[in-house]
């Protein structure tokens, strides 16, 4: 894995066997401020709970709890990581620095494996290195999912009506999964698993995104 400079100045990462970054290469934190956090937990109120399908370097994590301090809004935090990467490359993208909560930052990446770990009054993190696919999920039980897997080119197998079919079954009634894309085989498949589709514009320019309510 390599840092790679976004158009807005900060890093991302870039996996060259994939040709495929971490963030929009138009801008990372604005990509993860306008999908995950505008068009996903501000659609809600009160306290909630999120599956984010990729931890990675936990940009969308510290985002989250950053939010949910400032509005003092619980938030009980699962994501899925089985690629795990390694802090020293994390820290040198320095996203705890920009944001202004270094230390939130590095709690969010220290905090253990497989279990709830309360980082902060308003925010709970459960880690795990399970994939999404091998996943048992409880039912109704999630107020917003940050679907943030890598593009459908990139990994099929993550974008697929099964998929979304589960992730369904795990969303709350009137909960929602909010993703970067908007391709047209996601739509597809996010209305045949159940859910209504809206597309917003998108981050940095992007014509679309896609919003799922069920
Ligand atoms: C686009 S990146 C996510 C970026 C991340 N949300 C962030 O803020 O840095 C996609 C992530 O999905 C993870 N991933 C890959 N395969 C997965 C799987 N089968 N289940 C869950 N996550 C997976 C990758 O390791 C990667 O961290």
């Amino acid at each position: 894995m390599e840092l790679q400079e976004t158009k807005t100045g900060e890093y991302t990462l870039y996996i060259p066997s994939m040709d495929e970054t971490y963030h929009s290469r138009n801008g990372a934190i604005t990509e993860a401020i306008h999908v995950f956090l505008h068009e996903g937990m501000q659609r809600t109120t009160g306290n909630i709970e999120i599956l984010e399908i990729g931890f990675g370097t936990g940009l969308n994590a510290l985002l989250t709890a950053q939010y949910a301090a400032k509005t003092c809004r619980k938030v009980t935090y699962h994501t899925l990581e089985p690629f795990q990467v390694p802090f020293d490359l994390v820290r040198k993208i320095g996203y705890g620095e920009l944001l202004e909560e270094p230390i939130l930052f590095a709690e969010l990446h220290d905090a253990s494996w497989e279990n709830k770990i309360k980082i902060h009054e308003y925010f709970t993190l459960h880690k795990t290195t399970q994939k999404l696919e091998y996943m048992n999920l409880t039912a109704n039980r999630y107020d917003v999912i940050y679907f943030d897997a890598f593009a459908p080119k990139k990994q099929p197998e993550l974008w697929t009506l099964d998929i979304f079919s589960k992730l369904y079954k795990a969303t709350k009634p009137g909960g929602i999964l909010t993703t970067y894309s908007a391709a047209g085989q996601l739509k597809r498949d996010l209305k045949s698993a159940g859910f209504s589709i809206e597309n917003p514009t998108g981050a940095n320019g992007k014509r679309e995104m896609t919003v799922a309510l069920k």
